[in-house]
């Protein structure tokens, strides 16, 4: 459990994405607040990468793009990777940008901020549009938008026929939006990466996005502990405390390894150099059956509802429309 990270490659297993390509099932959440100095994200992102990982998740909302940018290049320039290829960076359109004319100017500047040629995985941020223009995250009622699912996919396809993405897909959509989708889609979405944990464990989506071929990562996995937006539902649950314990693993290990054992993708962060360590050693050992039965009797609740989207005159009235009744 301790020994040194010889290679990523023997720590964090690789998936096959329905693109084709492979995506290495955990990765580094890029989000947080407040925000540190550019400089010591840089380091953060290197230490990481020292540790093993080669997936980073950012986003135009989280405004760490350029920080991680930067750390990409002084990792080939220090040598620390021999090409870009060896990574896989994931980002997200922004809500202000969900409009079919606005897709590829936003990932053109996401590139540009990133000093990158290609992503290898755009999402769809929320199934959300707000006007354009607006403060990303101050936005009003009378800002959001009905939301052209049709026009911003057609967009993202195009992107990713441009060869500006590898992998395109969503986050924070239901069974039935995705559906919905697949009407129309001619390249399906790769990933839908949502909440989930084992305090929100999405019993329907799972399934859903297994059959459909769409790989599901899970966001705060540890139910974002610790932060403004966080609960203590996952690592202070009493059940987890006692697996950890029987099994000399921590809390987060078990929650994060249950997560792998669902056959999703875990996108987890943590900026501190011995968490970063404990969260990818989770591949050298697993929870039985019996630990798996007691884990699903955890009280389920949703901990991201939503309630900045949903209006009694807006396009989403009740936390039940924006969920699609999975809440
Ligand atoms: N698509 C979306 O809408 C969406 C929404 C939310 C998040 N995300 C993505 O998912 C990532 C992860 O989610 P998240 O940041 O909300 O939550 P998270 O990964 O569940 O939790 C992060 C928190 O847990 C702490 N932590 C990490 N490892 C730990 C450990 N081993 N023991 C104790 N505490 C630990 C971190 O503190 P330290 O850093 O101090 O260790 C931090 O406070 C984000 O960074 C972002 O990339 C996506």
């Amino acid at each position: 459990m301790t020994e040194k990270i010889e290679t990523f490659e023997e720590k964090i297993p690789e998936i096959v994405l329905n693109s084709g390509h492979k995506m290495p099932v955990v990765g580094l959440g890029c989000a947080t607040h407040p925000l540190p100095p550019t400089e010591q994200l840089v380091s953060i992102f290197i230490d990481a990468m020292e540790n093993g990982y080669r997936h980073f998740d950012t986003a135009k909302l989280y405004g760490t793009e350029e920080a991680l940018g930067k750390a990409v290049a002084k990792a080939l320039e220090i040598g620390l990777i021999k090409s870009r290829d060896e990574l896989f960076i994931t980002s997200k359109l922004w809500s202000t940008d969900a409009d079919h004319d606005l897709v590829l100017p936003a990932l053109k500047q996401t590139l540009g901020k990133l000093g990158l040629e290609y992503l290898d995985l755009y999402l769809i941020h929320w199934p959300v549009r707000i006007k354009h223009g607006t403060q990303m995250v101050n936005f009003t009622k009378d800002d959001i938008l009905p939301f052209d699912i049709h026009g911003t996919w057609k967009a993202m396809e195009e992107c990713s026929k441009l060869g500006l993405t590898k992998s395109i897909g969503l986050s924070n959509f239901t069974c039935a939006k995705i559906s919905k989708l697949l009407e129309i889609a001619t390249i399906p979405p790769a990933v839908n990466q949502v909440e989930m944990n084992v305090g929100w464990q999405q019993r329907k989506l799972v399934p859903f996005c297994k059959e459909k071929g769409i790989r599901m990562c899970a966001w705060s996995p540890l139910g974002a502990y610790g932060t403004s937006w966080g609960t203590n539902a996952v690592m202070e649950n009493p059940i987890l405390k006692e697996i950890a314990a029987s099994k000399s693993n921590t809390v987060s290990q078990v929650a994060l390894r249950w997560i792998y054992q669902q056959g999703a993708s875990v996108i987890v962060k943590s900026f501190n150099k011995e968490r970063m360590k404990q969260n990818i050693q989770i591949f050298d050992w697993e929870l039985t059956e019996e630990e798996m039965d007691r884990i699903l009797q955890i009280p389920q609740r949703r901990m991201w509802r939503g309630e900045a989207y949903v209006h009694p005159t807006g396009l989403y009235k009740s936390e039940e429309e924006l969920w699609d009744g999975e809440i």
